[in-house]
């Protein structure tokens, strides 16, 4: 049985002060809930002090982005061995934001998830299309590419710990997320991509895949319903105590649903 991750993606938002209230509180929330695994992925500026903050709680971390080597002359840039140090467990790769505001392309990506891997931090892949490439009919094979090229060279043993994240660009902060059917297509889909491309039906079947886009208390108990949902990347819904903890209870009551 796959574990269900709700991952809260929190891009450029919240100062220092805002990121500890949330995390002083959260806690508190969830308390009492069980069998779901729960990351902040904050931003660099945050982590250091979310790691103390963090550290008697159920509460995982994550980052938003790292650079592939672990240290050298990168100006601005944070390595993989940087966020070992502060006992981050996640990184978001490939986030729909960074392919088209910062030009990171499939190659950058694998290089990316190669050295999360190597550093011990779990990698959540993002894969997405655009609404012209959905219209287009060109979803599966964006997606094919986009999953591809981001595993290329990593051997399935390395493999097994990778967490996949569905985000239809079209979705992300929008209110309007994919549907029900569509989520499952594509979900299924990338689980037999991922099945063909590691050559074993067991590492498929224990990949977890996760829904991004306008997820919400609202439209999550659908979602996460899918068989081939094991959680989201939620962005908007995360920044509010309320709708991220109603999000956390919805997950464990599908999760107890599913484990049926
Ligand atoms: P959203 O963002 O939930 O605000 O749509 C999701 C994401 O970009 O990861």
């Amino acid at each position: 049985m796959r574990q269900t991750l709700i991952v809260a993606n929190w891009k450029m938002y919240k100062t220092l002060s805002e990121a500890e209230e949330f995390v002083e509180r959260f806690p508190g929330e969830i308390a009492g809930i069980s069998g779901i695994e729960t990351v902040i992925c904050a931003s660099f500026t945050s982590l250091a002090r979310l790691s103390v903050l963090t550290e008697k709680t159920t509460i995982l971390l994550g980052a938003q982005n790292m650079h592939w080597q672990k240290e050298g002359a990168f100006t601005g840039e944070i390595s993989p061995l940087m966020l070992r140090d502060l006992c981050v467990k996640y990184v978001i790769i490939g986030h729909s934001e960074r392919r088209q505001y910062f030009g990171e392309t499939d190659e950058i990506i694998n290089k990316k998830v190669s050295a999360a891997l190597k550093n011990h931090l779990i990698p959540i892949l993002c894969v997405g299309e655009t609404w012209d490439e959905r219209k287009q009919g060109r979803t599966f094979l964006v997606l094919n590419q986009q999953i591809l090229f981001g595993l290329q060279s990593i051997d399935n043993e390395k493999l097994s710990s990778i967490v996949v994240a569905y985000e239809p660009v079209w979705a992300i902060g929008t209110g309007k997320s994919a549907n029900k059917e569509q989520v499952q297509e594509v979900h299924a889909y990338l689980r037999d991509v991922i099945k063909e491309f590691t050559s074993s039906n067991e590492m498929a079947f224990n990949i977890r895949i996760l829904y991004g886009g306008s997820m919400s208390p609202k439209n999550a108990q659908e979602i996460l319903s899918l068989k081939d949902v094991d959680g989201g990347l939620i962005g908007g819904a995360s920044l509010k105590i309320d709708s991220f903890s109603s999000l956390v209870q919805i997950a464990e009551s599908v999760q107890k649903v599913k484990e049926q």
